[in-house]
């Protein structure tokens, strides 16, 4: 049976040359990094050569790479390592649960967090965060690109903002980076986060970009791996492969070198979307804002996205809801809802997302049954018929 994978925000495949760029690391190159002999020192040079590879993805130095477990303990280190009882914190509504949920946390250490909500089109607007500014408000952390609908946020604005303010800014990269260009400068953060399995890399890796001179306290306590602010030892072949995805990554984007990872996943997206927005009572979550090339978030007025997600999947195509399941119970998208979204469309919504490894005919593949899909489930459904836009 043919599948396809249009779920890339979720995890992407692990391209070739990453896996084979990580393989000596699980047999030849076995070496503790932090061992003085040859079979450390030559893990400890390709641990530093990643480093590199990932501080050119992020246009920082080598040296502000701290390499984690993946974007959430990036992000909560982040967080916890630079706040402290009494603090305040500037947040979305819309970051993905590594942010939101180490915010929560925050507040019951006795610390204040300001939620900034979003517009319809899912974007924060950076005059919320001035206003939201307070004299103990430590950290502004909004996302670069969302996990769900894809929306770009005003990271450059928002850094502007903290520095003027004297305050720490930290913008979770994860569902950006391999997608757009990033760099820490032109951004104005002191905090990025980013995560290997979004990025062709493995799961289980990821990197916390730190700037020059921000002191952060480490959350786990032991020996003084990443200059003392991530102990344990590393994960040699994770890292090895996040070096290779970022390197990847950056030649993907460049325009020079044969790039333009970034325009083809577009292109493929654009006509994905194009082609379901022709069905009627559809709609695109995001519509209007500024969005990362791979990713569409659509509603289809009068199914259960759950139920279309497993139709899709018994046709060989996988997809996803936003949805979490929470006590037995599905809750629709926090990130859709605070768009303005009711419940049902919420509920109703589904997340495309592409990858490098999709092709054109990927696209063909799904459309070739996405529109009958939708139409089978809302002949069953019993709101289809009383769903307004369908007359309208
Ligand atoms: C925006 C965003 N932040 C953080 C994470 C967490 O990253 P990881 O799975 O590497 O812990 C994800 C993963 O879904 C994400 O999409």
């Amino acid at each position: 049976m043919r599948r396809v994978y249009l779920d890339n925000n979720a995890t992407t495949p692990v391209l070739p040359e990453v896996l084979e760029a990580m393989e000596p690391y699980f047999g030849e190159h076995f070496g503790n990094a932090s061992s003085i002999h040859h079979h450390g020192q030559e893990t400890r040079a390709a641990v530093e050569r990643a480093r590199e590879s990932v501080a050119k993805l992020l246009g920082c130095r080598a040296s502000e790479v701290v390499f984690t477990s993946g974007g959430t303990e990036a992000d909560n280190l982040a967080i916890f390592g630079l706040v402290r009882p009494g603090d305040h914190v500037i947040t979305s509504t819309i970051e993905h649960h590594a942010v939101l949920n180490a915010c929560k946390h925050l507040v019951k250490q006795g610390c204040e967090v300001t939620c900034i909500p979003v517009d319809g089109r899912g974007l924060v607007d950076p005059a919320d965060v001035k206003r939201a500014l307070r004299p103990n408000t430590k950290v502004i952390t909004v996302m670069f690109a969302n996990n769900e609908t894809g929306v770009v946020q005003p990271v450059a604005e928002i850094g502007k903002i903290a520095a003027e303010a004297e305050v720490y800014f930290h913008t979770d990269a994860v569902q950006a980076a391999g997608k757009i260009a990033i760099d820490v400068n032109q951004i104005g953060c002191d905090l990025l986060t980013i995560s290997g399995h979004k990025l062709h890399g493995p799961q289980g890796v990821g990197a916390l970009y730190v700037r020059k001179g921000t002191q952060i306290e480490p959350m786990l306590h032991g020996g003084s791996h990443e200059r003392s602010r991530r102990a344990g030892t590393e994960n040699v072949p994770g890292i090895v492969g996040l070096g290779k995805a970022a390197e990847l990554a950056v030649a993907g984007l460049d325009r020079s070198n044969e790039g333009g990872d970034d325009l083809k996943m577009a292109a493929a997206r654009d006509r994905l979307e194009r082609d379901l927005l022709a069905i009627e009572a559809t709609g695109l979550n995001g519509e209007g804002a500024p969005r990362v090339p791979n990713t569409t978030n659509i509603y289809f007025d009068g199914i259960e996205g759950e139920a279309l997600v497993i139709a899709l999947d018994l046709k060989g195509l996988a997809v996803s809801t936003g949805a979490a399941c929470s006590s037995g119970a599905i809750e629709p998208s926090h990130v859709l809802l605070a768009m303005g979204l009711s419940r049902e469309r919420a509920k109703a919504s589904i997340r495309f997302s592409l990858g490098k490894q999709n092709t054109p005919e990927d696209v063909d593949f799904a459309l070739g049954f996405i529109p009958e899909t939708v139409a089978r489930l809302r002949q069953l459904s019993p709101v289809w018929n009383k769903v307004p836009a369908r007359t309208t």
